[in-house]
Protein backbone atom coordinates (compact mmCIF):
# COMPACT_ATOMS: atom_id res chain seq x y z
CA UNK A 1 0.00 0.00 0.00
CA UNK A 2 1.20 3.50 -0.87
CA UNK A 3 1.65 6.22 1.57
CA UNK A 4 -1.02 8.09 0.47
CA UNK A 5 -3.87 5.60 0.44
CA UNK A 6 -2.66 4.22 4.33
CA UNK A 7 -2.80 7.99 5.45
CA UNK A 8 -5.97 8.04 3.49
CA UNK A 9 -7.30 4.71 5.16
CA UNK A 10 -6.00 5.46 8.77
CA UNK A 11 -8.11 8.85 8.36
CA UNK A 12 -11.05 6.73 6.76
CA UNK A 13 -10.60 4.36 10.11
CA UNK A 14 -10.84 7.32 12.56
CA UNK A 15 -13.63 8.72 11.17
CA UNK A 16 -15.44 5.84 11.66
CA UNK A 17 -16.08 4.44 8.17
CA UNK A 18 -15.38 0.84 8.08
CA UNK A 19 -16.61 0.29 4.60
CA UNK A 20 -14.84 2.50 1.94
CA UNK A 21 -17.31 1.69 -1.20
CA UNK A 22 -16.55 4.27 -4.48
CA UNK A 23 -19.50 6.26 -5.81
CA UNK A 24 -19.55 4.14 -8.94
CA UNK A 25 -19.98 0.83 -7.02
CA UNK A 26 -22.26 2.26 -4.50
CA UNK A 27 -25.10 1.48 -6.25
CA UNK A 28 -24.62 -2.56 -6.00
CA UNK A 29 -24.47 -2.02 -2.58
CA UNK A 30 -27.75 -0.10 -2.21
CA UNK A 31 -30.02 -2.59 -0.46
CA UNK A 32 -27.45 -3.17 2.58
CA UNK A 33 -27.76 -1.30 5.31
CA UNK A 34 -25.85 1.52 5.79
CA UNK A 35 -25.27 3.53 9.21
CA UNK A 36 -23.69 6.40 9.55
CA UNK A 37 -20.14 4.49 10.52
CA UNK A 38 -20.05 3.25 6.95
CA UNK A 39 -21.14 6.24 4.97
CA UNK A 40 -19.89 6.82 1.90
CA UNK A 41 -17.47 9.30 1.37
CA UNK A 42 -15.98 11.38 -1.04
CA UNK A 43 -13.02 9.73 -2.98
CA UNK A 44 -9.50 11.05 -2.74
CA UNK A 45 -6.57 11.73 -0.75
CA UNK A 46 -6.62 12.77 2.95
CA UNK A 47 -7.67 16.27 3.36
CA UNK A 48 -5.20 19.31 3.48
CA UNK A 49 -6.18 21.67 6.08
CA UNK A 50 -8.58 24.06 3.42
CA UNK A 51 -10.42 21.05 2.17
CA UNK A 52 -10.63 19.81 6.20
CA UNK A 53 -12.32 23.30 7.26
CA UNK A 54 -14.58 22.90 4.78
CA UNK A 55 -15.52 19.73 5.61
CA UNK A 56 -15.95 20.50 9.30
CA UNK A 57 -18.29 24.04 8.05
CA UNK A 58 -20.34 21.55 6.64
CA UNK A 59 -20.49 18.69 9.19
CA UNK A 60 -23.90 16.92 9.81
CA UNK A 61 -22.23 13.91 11.65
CA UNK A 62 -24.12 14.35 14.44
CA UNK A 63 -27.10 16.43 15.84
CA UNK A 64 -25.30 19.28 17.17
CA UNK A 65 -25.31 21.17 13.80
CA UNK A 66 -28.79 21.53 14.33
CA UNK A 67 -28.27 24.39 17.00
CA UNK A 68 -24.88 25.65 16.01
CA UNK A 69 -24.46 29.03 14.50
CA UNK A 70 -21.20 28.13 13.24
CA UNK A 71 -18.59 24.95 13.72
CA UNK A 72 -15.24 26.17 15.23
CA UNK A 73 -12.50 24.74 13.23
CA UNK A 74 -9.06 25.73 15.29
CA UNK A 75 -7.04 28.93 15.41
CA UNK A 76 -3.40 29.97 15.00
CA UNK A 77 0.25 28.92 13.79
CA UNK A 78 -0.31 25.88 11.64
CA UNK A 79 3.53 25.35 11.86
CA UNK A 80 3.35 25.27 15.68
CA UNK A 81 4.80 22.71 18.12
CA UNK A 82 2.40 23.30 20.78
CA UNK A 83 -0.91 21.76 20.19
CA UNK A 84 -4.10 22.88 22.70
CA UNK A 85 -6.80 20.99 23.19
CA UNK A 86 -9.79 21.99 25.07
CA UNK A 87 -13.35 20.28 24.83
CA UNK A 88 -15.96 22.49 23.01
CA UNK A 89 -16.88 25.77 21.72
CA UNK A 90 -19.32 27.40 24.24
CA UNK A 91 -22.28 30.24 23.50
CA UNK A 92 -18.79 33.28 22.58
CA UNK A 93 -17.01 30.19 20.63
CA UNK A 94 -20.41 29.73 18.81
CA UNK A 95 -20.75 33.20 17.76
CA UNK A 96 -17.39 33.99 17.15
CA UNK A 97 -16.37 30.88 14.92
CA UNK A 98 -12.94 30.82 17.28
CA UNK A 99 -11.77 28.61 19.79
CA UNK A 100 -11.54 30.19 23.83
CA UNK A 101 -12.70 33.93 23.03
CA UNK A 102 -14.89 33.94 25.89
CA UNK A 103 -13.52 34.39 29.70
CA UNK A 104 -11.97 31.32 29.67
CA UNK A 105 -10.11 31.96 26.77
CA UNK A 106 -8.59 35.00 28.10
CA UNK A 107 -7.34 33.22 31.13
CA UNK A 108 -5.94 30.74 28.71
CA UNK A 109 -3.75 33.47 27.08
CA UNK A 110 -2.26 34.43 30.13
CA UNK A 111 -1.23 30.31 31.31
CA UNK A 112 0.22 30.14 27.50
CA UNK A 113 2.24 33.28 28.55
CA UNK A 114 2.98 31.38 31.98
CA UNK A 115 4.84 28.96 29.39
CA UNK A 116 6.59 31.46 27.25
CA UNK A 117 3.81 31.31 24.27
CA UNK A 118 1.39 34.03 22.79
CA UNK A 119 -1.86 32.68 21.25
CA UNK A 120 -0.72 32.95 17.95
CA UNK A 121 2.43 30.99 18.91
CA UNK A 122 0.44 27.90 19.19
CA UNK A 123 -2.78 26.04 17.74
CA UNK A 124 -5.86 25.64 19.66
CA UNK A 125 -8.55 23.30 18.71
CA UNK A 126 -11.32 21.15 20.28
CA UNK A 127 -12.43 18.21 20.18
CA UNK A 128 -15.74 18.82 19.01
CA UNK A 129 -16.36 21.27 16.46
CA UNK A 130 -19.89 22.38 17.88
CA UNK A 131 -21.48 23.67 20.38
CA UNK A 132 -23.14 21.46 22.77
CA UNK A 133 -26.41 23.52 23.90
CA UNK A 134 -26.48 24.99 27.20
CA UNK A 135 -23.01 24.38 27.68
CA UNK A 136 -23.92 20.39 28.57
CA UNK A 137 -21.14 18.15 28.30
CA UNK A 138 -19.96 16.59 24.93
CA UNK A 139 -22.04 12.94 24.10
CA UNK A 140 -19.77 10.20 23.65
CA UNK A 141 -21.18 9.93 20.43
CA UNK A 142 -20.48 13.69 19.27
CA UNK A 143 -17.08 13.18 20.21
CA UNK A 144 -16.58 9.80 18.44
CA UNK A 145 -18.39 11.89 15.10
CA UNK A 146 -16.19 14.65 15.78
CA UNK A 147 -12.68 12.85 16.47
CA UNK A 148 -11.62 12.11 12.62
CA UNK A 149 -11.46 15.98 12.51
CA UNK A 150 -9.00 16.28 15.00
CA UNK A 151 -7.43 13.57 14.08
CA UNK A 152 -6.45 14.90 11.01
CA UNK A 153 -6.09 18.17 12.46
CA UNK A 154 -3.16 16.13 14.62
CA UNK A 155 -1.40 15.00 11.46
CA UNK A 156 -1.54 17.95 9.15
CA UNK A 157 -0.22 20.14 12.22
CA UNK A 158 2.44 17.24 13.23
CA UNK A 159 2.87 19.30 17.03
CA UNK A 160 5.74 18.72 19.53
CA UNK A 161 3.98 18.81 22.38
CA UNK A 162 -0.36 18.50 22.86
CA UNK A 163 -1.69 20.07 26.13
CA UNK A 164 -4.54 18.75 27.31
CA UNK A 165 -6.98 21.42 28.96
CA UNK A 166 -9.75 19.37 30.95
CA UNK A 167 -11.28 16.35 32.10
CA UNK A 168 -13.19 15.89 28.85
CA UNK A 169 -10.13 16.57 26.39
CA UNK A 170 -7.80 14.46 28.35
CA UNK A 171 -10.46 11.70 28.81
CA UNK A 172 -10.94 11.48 24.85
CA UNK A 173 -7.34 11.76 23.85
CA UNK A 174 -6.17 8.93 26.00
CA UNK A 175 -8.93 6.86 26.65
CA UNK A 176 -8.97 7.72 29.85
CA UNK A 177 -11.57 7.86 33.44
CA UNK A 178 -8.96 8.63 35.76
CA UNK A 179 -9.58 12.71 36.96
CA UNK A 180 -7.04 15.16 35.58
CA UNK A 181 -5.68 15.51 39.52
CA UNK A 182 -4.37 11.81 39.01
CA UNK A 183 -3.86 12.67 35.07
CA UNK A 184 -1.34 15.56 35.16
CA UNK A 185 2.45 15.66 36.43
CA UNK A 186 2.88 12.37 34.00
CA UNK A 187 4.06 12.79 30.34
CA UNK A 188 1.33 10.75 28.32
CA UNK A 189 1.55 9.99 24.49
CA UNK A 190 -1.15 10.52 22.30
CA UNK A 191 -1.42 8.16 18.53
CA UNK A 192 0.87 6.00 16.86
CA UNK A 193 3.21 8.50 16.22
CA UNK A 194 3.54 8.82 19.90
CA UNK A 195 3.05 12.44 20.47
CA UNK A 196 4.08 13.51 24.13
CA UNK A 197 0.87 15.04 25.87
CA UNK A 198 0.41 16.82 29.33
CA UNK A 199 -2.86 17.42 31.01
CA UNK A 200 -3.77 20.16 32.68
CA UNK A 201 -7.14 22.04 34.66
CA UNK A 202 -9.42 23.96 32.27
CA UNK A 203 -9.50 27.39 32.30
CA UNK A 204 -13.09 27.70 33.29
CA UNK A 205 -12.83 25.94 35.88
CA UNK A 206 -9.89 28.10 37.40
CA UNK A 207 -12.45 30.53 36.86
CA UNK A 208 -14.24 28.75 39.60
CA UNK A 209 -11.20 27.38 41.68
CA UNK A 210 -8.67 30.10 41.75
CA UNK A 211 -6.40 28.69 44.34
CA UNK A 212 -5.58 25.90 41.63
CA UNK A 213 -3.49 28.56 39.51
CA UNK A 214 -0.43 27.54 40.69
CA UNK A 215 -1.27 23.41 40.06
CA UNK A 216 -1.28 24.88 36.37
CA UNK A 217 1.58 27.00 36.35
CA UNK A 218 3.81 23.91 37.44
CA UNK A 219 1.74 21.86 34.65
CA UNK A 220 3.15 24.01 32.05
CA UNK A 221 6.28 24.36 33.54
CA UNK A 222 6.23 20.47 32.96
CA UNK A 223 5.08 20.67 29.76
CA UNK A 224 7.71 23.08 29.13
CA UNK A 225 10.31 20.41 30.04
CA UNK A 226 8.44 17.62 28.24
CA UNK A 227 8.56 19.65 24.95
CA UNK A 228 12.33 20.70 25.72
CA UNK A 229 13.64 17.24 26.30
CA UNK A 230 11.09 15.42 23.35
CA UNK A 231 12.66 18.06 21.01
CA UNK A 232 16.68 17.63 21.98
CA UNK A 233 15.98 13.34 20.95
CA UNK A 234 14.70 13.83 17.65
N1 LIG B 1 -13.99 25.90 26.48
C1 LIG B 1 -13.40 25.02 25.65
O1 LIG B 1 -13.08 23.89 26.03
N2 LIG B 1 -13.21 25.39 24.39
C2 LIG B 1 -13.54 26.58 23.93
O2 LIG B 1 -13.31 26.86 22.75
C3 LIG B 1 -14.14 27.49 24.83
C4 LIG B 1 -14.35 27.13 26.10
Amino acid sequence: MDGQRELHNAYLQAMGITRWVSRQAGEALADEPVCEKTAIASAGPAPDWAMLESQVAGCTRCRLHETRTQTVFGTGNRNADWLIIGEAPGADEDRAGEPFVGRAGMLLNEMLLAAGYRRDDVYIANIIKCRPPDNRNPRPDEVQSCQGYLQRQVELLQPRIILAVGKIAAHSLLGSTEPVGRLRGTQHYYGVKKIPLVVTYHPAYLLRSPMEKRKVWADLQFARRVFLSSSQVS
